[in-house]
C-alpha cells in the first residue's frame, strides 16, 4: 500500500469498530442487558480509540516508518480486536464453549499486545531519531 494511505486504513477500521461499538452500547441500554458491557468497552477503547490514535501517529509523525511496520501493526491490531472482542462476547454472554472462546481470547490478547509493542517501539524510536539537518 502507498505509505500515505496507512492512516486512512487505521481510521477506516477505527470508524467501523466505533459504529459497531456505539450500536452495541445502544442495544445494551434498550434491552437493559449489560452482561457484555466489558466487551463493548474493549471494542470502543481498542478498536475505536487506539486504532484512531495509531492512525493519527502515522499521519503526523510516521512518514519515515517502514511500510512493513505499519502493515504488521495494522494486521496484529485488527486480528487482536476481532478475536478478543468475539471471545469476550462469547465468554461474558455465555454464548459458546470454552474450547472456542478460550483460543479466541488467547490469540486476541497476544495480537493486541504484539500490536501495542510494535507501535510503542516505533513511537519511541521515532522520537529518538536524530532530526534531518535543516
Ligand atoms: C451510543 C453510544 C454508547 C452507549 C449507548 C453506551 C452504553 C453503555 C452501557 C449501557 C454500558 C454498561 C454500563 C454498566 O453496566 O456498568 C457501557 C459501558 C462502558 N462503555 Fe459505553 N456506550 C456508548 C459508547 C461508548 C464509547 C464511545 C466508549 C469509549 C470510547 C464507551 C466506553 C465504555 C466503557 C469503558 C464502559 C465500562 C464502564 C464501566 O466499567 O462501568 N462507550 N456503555
Amino acid at each position: 500500500m502507498n505509505t500515505s494511505r496507512w492512516p486512512h486504513a487505521f481510521f477506516a477500521a477505527a470508524a467501523l469498530y466505533a459504529m459497531i461499538g456505539v450500536s452495541w452500547g445502544l442495544a445494551m441500554s434498550i434491552t437493559k442487558d449489560h452482561a457484555t458491557y466489558s466487551a463493548h468497552a474493549h471494542l470502543n477503547l481498542l478498536g475505536w480509540i487506539s486504532m484512531a490514535l495509531m492512525g493519527t501517529f502515522y499521519a503526523l509523525l510516521g512518514q519515515t516508518v517502514a511500510n512493513w511496520i505499519k502493515l504488521t501493526n495494522f494486521v496484529l491490531s485488527n486480528i487482536g480486536v476481532v478475536c478478543m472482542i468475539s471471545g469476550l462476547f462469547m465468554y461474558l454472554g455465555q454464548k459458546g464453549p470454552a474450547s472456542v472462546y478460550g483460543p479466541l481470547l488467547a490469540i486476541g490478547a497476544l495480537s493486541v499486545v504484539g500490536g501495542f509493542f510494535l507501535f510503542g517501539l516505533t513511537a519511541v524510536s521515532t522520537a529518538l531519531r536524530r532530526p534531518a539537518a535543516a
